[in-house]
């Protein structure tokens, strides 16, 4: 296995428990960066996991024959397995351990590319209204952008302190129930800071902390890699409804059910 090769600072530590977030310039080198985004655009090109709805489109009705504004796939890995052994991996898990406990491990992972000149905002949300409103989470997520990621191609932005607010409602991007990213009701968006990052730096952020990242204007794809790390959810004493989850009627849950017939 590789070592990990960074350690979060006390000021660190402590930015990202009172902020909801953290940024950092590297979390990895710039080979193993060169090396992910041929791997990342491979995945991209061939479709891969678009057949078990692991491959869709986070921000519009992903039509089978019209190209997705916001494709996304679960779990890479799977179709990648030397994604498994990686330095940005190590460090991640490294700095997890740090920020959430000895017992944070890895949870999954996920790719979002945002295509050159028309790639769509990724919406303000809390990643926890994605999940089940029955746990409690203690769960980070390290976004890595395998490219500059700027204001122009689609930084992440996030409001500080917003992780210490309970999940908020959330809809549908655009109301409509066939999509299958979420968006928050309403926002103040004043606060927000833009977090511009080179190759292989990255962002950690909470399962609440408010996050948005704007459309692609320019003409580069900007790929994010995304990394989860917890310690094992517990059951909550009071329970919540997420039903924005449940109005949810998406083109990747047919594709799902379609797959479990056949097998
Ligand atoms: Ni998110």
């Amino acid at each position: 296995m590789i070592e990990p090769t960074i350690k979060l600072s006390d000021e660190q530590v402590a930015s990202y428990h009172r902020e909801g977030y953290l940024a950092i310039e590297a979390i990895t080198t710039h080979d193993e960066v060169a090396r992910l985004r041929e791997i990342y655009d491979r995945l991209f090109a061939q479709r891969v996991g678009r057949e078990e709805g692991n491959q869709f489109d986070l921000a519009g009705a992903d039509d089978e024959d019209a190209e997705a504004s916001l494709p996304q796939i679960l779990s890479p890995v799977k179709y990648a397995p030397e994604l498994a052994n990686t330095l940005c991996r190590a460090n991640a898990l490294a700095i997890a351990k740090q920020l959430l406990g000895p017992e944070a491990e890895y949870h999954g992972e996920h790719a979002i590319l945002k295509p050159a000149f028309h790639g769509a905002e990724t919406p303000w949300h809390q990643d926890e209204a994605y999940w089940d409103s029955a746990l409690e989470y203690n769960e980070l997520s390290v976004w890595i952008p395998l490219q500059e990621a700027n204001l122009e191609n689609g930084c992440m932005h996030f409001i500080p302190r917003s992780h210490q607010l309970e999940v908020m409602p959330h809809h549908s991007i655009n109301h409509d129930p066939r999509i299958h990213g979420l968006e928050i009701d309403k926002i103040d968006a004043a606060p927000a800071v833009a977090c511009p990052l080179p190759p292989g730096g990255a962002t950690f952020h909470g399962p609440r902390t408010l996050h948005y990242t704007p459309p692609n204007r320019s003409a580069i794809s900007r790929r994010a890699y995304i990394l989860g790390f917890g310690t094992p959810a517990k059951k909550r004493a009071t329970p919540r409804d997420f039903y924005w989850n449940q109005m949810k009627k998406t083109a990747r849950e047919e594709r799902v059910q379609q797959m479990q017939k056949k097998s």
